[in-house]
């Protein structure tokens, strides 16, 4: 039998604003780039588009009540900046923060953890079409304006937060998680000059999060990376996609100064971001306190010749396995690949459970600082059988051997501080709709059909249930 977690380990699960709140236009709120990019893709791909979603915002002292029978103890969600300010400045719309204090009421209520993220992909898209939102400079003062309004209405209830959701993801699926104008997107200079300034707007963050006295930390897509084979020099292209993947992003972060290869290489192919002199400076004034990992697969890398074209991260549509559209190739530094000794989800995202082992023990060296999982989850086809169940001991699976992994690098002397997996409920995928779902809760809607959203408790709400009463010793 597993040994207990610590009594005052954080148990819960995650979302984000628009992948379930749904109320896209109610209540005062503003569009959002996420409103419009996932009408775009509903036009193009028939994935649902953000309007409705999971109807969180109706629904959530219901989901809330679930959560708690479940017993959690914490709850990752993201605050909609077009909630707040519908033009991304100017006034506030005091709708919405009725909105988001009435859910932390409910959730302190039934003693329940708030852990609230202020920038998950949903940027106000008055701001898009004023200066192209992310692409210019100006966004990091209207950043700092809603993240410092929503710090001090907040600071009272809560104790950890979640600055900016997952920079290396967008910096690779730009177009997907942030709305470039079409003749912007052939100039790749411009996904780290956007990443640039969400690590101004992130120590900001961090800055008023301090100044209130709470702990920060953005969360970190984040995959560790091995050679494809023991040759020397597909370790070095691991390092390399390590350096430009990963450390790029937590070097910033926890030392404050950008990974000197990383950038190093950045700077020889005309990628690098531009900045100011002191920004580096600002970097290393307000360092993040904690690790928020978002961990899914782990990446493989090869080297690659110089001359190869270059490519970005490529993604799979249809949910057929094998139907990558491309592996993330930069000439002379590294190529990724699959990794032929793990399995895959039918989206191709390897499962590797010691991956997450891996980062545990590899950041945990590096860095010495605590963790917290605020994303890890299994994206699949849930079938509603006739019977009214929905039997996801796959899902199970997934997540039992993660929160294995999580004890192992524990039992080492590895400080995690809770666990919320992806994610609490059925939610609006950020790349498949809602066929490929998460949740601990099944939402009864389609693509095409947005019915009544209903909760339908899955089997692994009634596992996740069982493993939280035990402390983790039943899994
Ligand atoms: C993370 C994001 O990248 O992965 C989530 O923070 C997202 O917003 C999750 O939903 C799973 O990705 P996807 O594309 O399957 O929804």
């Amino acid at each position: 039998m597993q040994k207990e977690f610590p009594k005052d380990f954080l148990w819960g699960a995650s979302t984000s604003a628009y992948q379930v709140e749904g109320a896209a236009a109610i209540d005062g709120k503003g569009v959002s780039q996420q409103d419009v990019i996932n009408q775009e893709r509903h036009e193009k791909f028939g994935f649902a588009d953000a309007s409705v979603a999971s109807d969180h915002y109706h629904k959530y002292k219901e989901d809330i009540a679930l959560f708690k029978e479940m017993g959690f103890t914490s709850y990752r969600f993201s605050i909609a900046w077009s909630r707040i300010f519908p033009n991304g400045d100017g006034e506030v719309n005091q709708e919405g923060v009725q909105f988001y204090r009435d859910l932390i009421n409910e959730l302190k209520a039934n003693d329940i953890e708030p852990i609230p993220t202020l920038y998950h992909y949903d940027l106000p898209w008055p701001l898009v079409e004023k200066y192209g939102g992310w692409l210019s400079r100006e966004v990091v003062d209207d950043f700092a304006v809603f993240a410092k309004y929503i710090i001090n209405e907040f600071k009272d209830d809560v104790k950890y937060w979640i600055t900016i959701n997952e920079q290396s993801i967008i910096v690779q699926y730009w177009t997907q998680k942030c709305y470039i104008l079409p003749e912007y997107q052939d100039n790749n200079q411009l996904r780290y000059q956007i990443n640039h300034h969400m690590n101004l707007a992130q120590a900001i963050a961090v800055k008023y999060v301090h100044e209130v006295g709470g702990l920060a930390g953005p969360a970190l897509g984040y995959s560790p990376i091995y050679a494809r084979t023991c040759k020397p020099e597909d370790q070095i292209a691991a390092l390399n996609a390590n350096d430009l993947r990963n450390s790029y992003y937590l070097d910033v972060y926890f030392k404050g100064y950008y990974n000197v290869a990383a950038l190093t290489y950045l700077k020889q192919n005309d990628l690098a971001p531009e900045m100011a002199a002191d920004d580096e400076k600002l970097f290393a004034e307000n360092l993040s306190d904690f690790f928020a990992i978002n961990y899914y697969d782990s990446n493989c890398a090869h080297a690659c010749p110089e001359g190869a074209e270059r490519r970005w991260s490529g993604y799979n549509l249809t949910g057929k396995k094998g139907d990558m559209s491309g592996f993330e190739t930069h000439p002379g530094f590294y190529q990724m690949c699959s990794n032929p000794e793990l399995k895959t989800t039918d989206w191709d995202w390897a499962i590797d459970p010691i991956g997450l082992e891996y980062v545990y023990r590899d950041l945990y060296t590096r860095y010495k600082i605590p963790f917290m999982i605020t994303e890890n989850g299994l994206g699949a086809y849930d079938e509603l059988t006739p019977d009214g169940k929905i039997h996801d001991d796959y899902r199970i699976d997934y997540l039992r051997e993660h929160i294995k992994a999580t004890k192992r690098a524990m039992d080492l002397g590895v400080e995690v501080i809770g666990y919320m997996p992806w994610s609490a409920l059925d939610l609006l995928s950020t790349s498949n709709g809602y066929k490929k779902r998460y949740g601990l809760i099944y939402v009864d809607r389609t693509d095409d059909d947005e019915k009544e959203c209903a909760r339908i408790k899955k089997d692994s709400f009634y596992w996740y249930k069982n493993v939280i009463a035990s402390q983790g010793t039943e899994l």
